[in-house]
């Protein structure tokens, strides 16, 4: 018999939730922005950096390939990145790489710099078919060749030049790998059917804060002159929009009044907007938001598309928070059409879930006891930790590994708010799997 040390969550839940809770910098930004250093002459300072796994994954393949990364002040949310010792375009830790998804923004960069790439197939929260054919149109509209080996990419040229790239669908992925891979090459580059996140208007300040000349960021059309150069820079991230809308959905679900501070409240638009469907109070402010929620929680209709619309990254912690409202929500998932693998998990502490295609019906009218769950992704780990902390009873997540890829200390922001939530190590056995 093998036996394993785990961790997992307990959640003894029916806490209300009061305090404040402050926002780390955006994960799906900092992913980005690292891999863009490769694309500079000299050492850049990142600040507001998350201290989440994909982090330290993604400056651990930096030092990898030769960059030297260096914590300032030994707070590892403000590090120097110096890119001047990566002298190749093959990347070859394939055990990092393949531990995340958006190691693939080191083809763009790498295209972008050397004219060649070779990165290992990248990993990553697996809920759904993660194709990357966008990302190798935009690179061949560029001038590259583009070969998908079942192990890596490889991505050669001989000349790169500034070209028209017209997405089919819009694509976070693609539109920030596109914007690496064009900064520094000749001519004019203009992406057309953009994805409008703010992490990709984010990434669009870091290149110009280095020199770059991109325009458009946060609209549909983005317009880039190449440049030569980029020249060092030090640059914070913007606060995680999933982060503080993770928070909003706890408090909503479990009931209270936290203030969640160092956020841009206008990121959380589409989110506010449906939690006031549900009866919950949320105040804005400058940089923080003020969510309430006393009385009764109702059932809404949610449905997922691109920025500005209702993030994919939030509809898991929604389904979970509609799963105690009263009455009926139906939740459609627009971007990633099969994002329901978590909803078994709700089922366990009692969820009424039916999923029809891209569709969840949700009765929330029985409410949450808690179980026994595991935590299949980032954001279906996120959902698991919403439901716990509404659940009448005990909830244990295990496979926790997955929150914590994108989730600055989560139990203690939480158990600051007054969650009763800790971290249990266990010894798992090979015989009690629990699925
Ligand atoms: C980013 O993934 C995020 N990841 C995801 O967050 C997020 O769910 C997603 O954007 C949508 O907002 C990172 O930023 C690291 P996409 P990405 O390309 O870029 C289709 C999280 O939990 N598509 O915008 O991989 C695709 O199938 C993670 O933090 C193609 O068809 O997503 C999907 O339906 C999970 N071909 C849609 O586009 C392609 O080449 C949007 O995907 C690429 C994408």
């Amino acid at each position: 018999m093998e036996c394993t040390i785990l961790d997992k969550f307990v959640i003894n839940g029916g806490h209300k939730l009061y305090g404040t809770v402050n926002i780390s910098g955006a994960k799906n930004a900092a992913v980005a922005i690292i891999p863009a250093v490769v694309l500079c002459d000299e050492p850049c300072i990142i600040e507001n950096l998350p201290k989440i796994r994909d982090v330290s994954v993604i400056l651990e393949i930096l030092k990898n390939m030769g960059a030297k990364v260096t914590r300032i002040g030994g707070d590892s949310s403000r590090v120097k990145i110096d890119p001047r010792g990566i002298k190749s375009y093959r990347v070859t830790c394939e055990r990092l790489v393949g531990d995340m998804r958006a190691s693939y923004y080191l083809l763009g960069a790498l295209l972008g710099k050397f004219g060649s790439a070779v990165v290992p197939a990248s990993g990553g929260c697996s809920f759904c078919d993660r194709p990357i054919d966008l990302h190798i149109k935009a690179f061949r509209s560029l001038g590259a060749k583009c070969e998908l080996l079942p192990d890596r990419v490889e991505l050669s040229s001989e000349k790169l030049m500034g070209h028209n790239i017209d997405f089919d669908v819009v694509s976070v992925g693609a539109t920030m790998n596109a914007m690496l891979a064009a900064v520094r090459v000749p001519g004019r580059t203009v992406i057309a059917r953009a994805a409008k996140e703010p992490h990709i208007v984010d990434l669009a300040n870091f290149l110009n804060s280095m020199g770059a000349n991109v325009k458009g960021a946060g609209t549909d059309v983005i317009k880039i002159k190449g440049v030569e150069k980029l020249h060092g820079c030090t640059y914070s991230i913007i606060p995680d929009q999933i982060e503080a809308g993770t928070y909003m959905a706890a408090v909503a679900a479990a009931g209270g009044d936290v203030t969640i501070t160092g956020v841009i409240p206008e990121h959380l638009e589409s989110i506010t907007t449906k939690l006031r469907d549900t009866g919950t109070t949320v105040e804005e402010f400058d940089e923080a938001v003020r969510v309430i929620r006393e009385g009764p929680l109702y059932s809404c209709n949610v449905k997922t598309m691109p920025h500005p619309g209702f993030p994919t990254d939030m509809q898991p912690q929604f389904v979970a928070l509609l799963s105690s409202a009263q009455g009926k929500s139906r939740v459609m998932e627009c971007v990633w059409e099969t994002r329901f693998s978590y909803v078994p998990q709700l089922r366990k502490m009692g969820a009424d879930i039916i999923e029809n295609g891209n569709t969840a019906h949700v009765d929330g009218t029985t409410g949450l006891h808690g179980a026994k769950v595991r935590a299949l992704d980032l954001r279906a780990g996120a959902a698991m930790i919403v439901a716990g902390l509404a659940a009448k009873g005990v909830t244990e997540i295990s496979d926790i590994r997955y929150i914590e890829r994108g989730y600055e200390e989560i139990i203690e922001k939480l158990t600051a708010l007054g969650a009763d939530i800790r971290r249990v190590t266990y010894v798992e056995s090979n015989e009690d799997v629990d699925l």
